[in-house]
């Protein structure tokens, strides 16, 4: 029940040597020391099921293999879809193009699959940068409702020329930003009602996901920060009117809803400024755990859940829960550890495929 890879091989991706990476169905623990390419694993997933990296600039030139000879790069795959049908699934990368193809055949609408993906900063950054929250929110929204992201990019777009409306100032820009205005004000109430939307559904998932992960009784709540919550249409055009002055001087849209942020609430509290660092990882766990609950309730199926090494901060009684959590879960999960202790705790699970990497070869079962 859900998206599930069985098999990867790559050519010429960042140290990954080339070999078949055969996963289970259920847990797969990757294992291996700093620098021996675990990420790059999870990475190579990624890049084939989002056509992008979760590593900042990093694109065709980075992820290029330094010895390899050619500059091409193939990521070859299996996967299965919802009612476990096996397809395969490739990608070749050049530096100025990317071919894509299922069971064989070139295609140029890739296949959904859904990925949730945590890194060990990401809870520190969730806590810490609204820009990430921003791109969080969004991301997560994006898979759940396609209307979602067709209105974000209408919405980029809008705001895009609004600004250099703002800066150039061309003949006739305040007719022009006439326009703008009205599509900005029913685009953002679109996207504010989906906000909304989301938040309320995610919110019923999060108490009992603290709960299902680490056993403790937490409250986990989202809110969302926004100058034109529960605006008309009308009111959020007036807004955006009564600004233009200044942001004339400015040159740039200072209020939108891309500034809009979004607070946890960690027993009522700001998660931001009154959780420790293990309590912040273990929101932001339980809140990842979940979004992937609503996305079994919303598809009927899981997403695929890569969890790279978020071993740091929590305790070994907290490995221990969610290692527990994982196995009683049905998705597929893909967990990477440099760190010998959680390594123990992992190598228990029984039934799960251990796959070792040392120097980007893969040392584990062939099958
Ligand atoms: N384009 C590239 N070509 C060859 N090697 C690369 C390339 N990009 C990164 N590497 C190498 O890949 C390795 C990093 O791999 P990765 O991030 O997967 O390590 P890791 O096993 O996850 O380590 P850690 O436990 O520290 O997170 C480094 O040794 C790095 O030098
Ligand atoms: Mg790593």
């Amino acid at each position: 029940m859900g998206n599930k890879i069985s098999k990867l091989q790559v050519s010429n991706f960042r140290n990954l040597q080339g070999d078949i990476i055969h996963f289970g169905a259920k847990i797969n623990c990757i294992f291996g020391e700093n620098g021996n390419g675990k990420t790059n694993i999870l990475e190579a997933i990624y890049v084939l099921a989002l056509k992008k990296s979760f590593r900042k600039n990093s694109s065709f030139p980075q992820f290029l293999g330094i010895d390899g000879e050619k500059p091409e790069i193939i990521i070859s795959s299996v996967f299965h879809d919802k009612n476990n049908e096996a397809f395969s699934y490739s990608a070749r990368l050049l530096q100025d193009s990317s071919e894509w193809s299922v069971n064989g055949k070139p295609v140029k609408k890739r296949p959904e699959i859904a990925l949730v993906f945590v890194n060990p900063s990401d809870a520190y950054q969730f806590h810490n940068q609204s820009s990430f929250r921003r791109s969080w929110f969004d991301q997560h929204i994006g898979m759940l409702d396609s209307e979602y992201k067709k209105l974000l990019s209408k919405y980029t777009t809008i705001l895009r020329n609004r600004n250099t409306l703002l800066s150039k100032k061309p003949s006739h820009y305040h007719q022009q930003l006439d326009v703008l205005d009205e599509m900005m004000a029913s685009t953002s109430f679109e996207i504010l009602e989906k906000r909304k939307h989301f938040i309320a559904e995610i919110g019923g998932f999060c108490k009992q996901a603290f709960q299902d992960v680490f056993s403790e009784n937490h409250e986990l709540k989202i809110s969302l920060e926004s100058k034109f919550l529960n605006c008309s249409v009308e009111q959020i055009q007036k807004i955006l009117q009564e600004n233009r002055p200044k942001e004339e001087l400015m040159g740039f849209t200072k209020n939108g809803i891309h500034k809009d942020d979004y607070v946890l609430l960690f027993d009522g509290y700001n998660s931001y400024e009154f959780c420790s660092l293990g309590q912040q990882k273990m929101s932001y766990l339980s809140l990842l755990f979940a979004y992937v609950e609503l996305f079994r309730y919303k598809f009927m199926s899981f997403p695929i859940v890569l969890i790279d090494d978020v071993s740091g901060e929590l305790d070994s009684e907290r490995w221990q829960r969610l290692v527990h959590f994982l196995e009683r879960s049905q998705f597929q999960v893909l967990i990477t550890t440099a760190n010998e202790k959680f390594k123990e705790e992992l190598d228990k699970i029984e039934g799960a495929q251990k796959i070792i990497v040392h120097a980007g070869t893969i040392i584990t079962p062939a099958e």
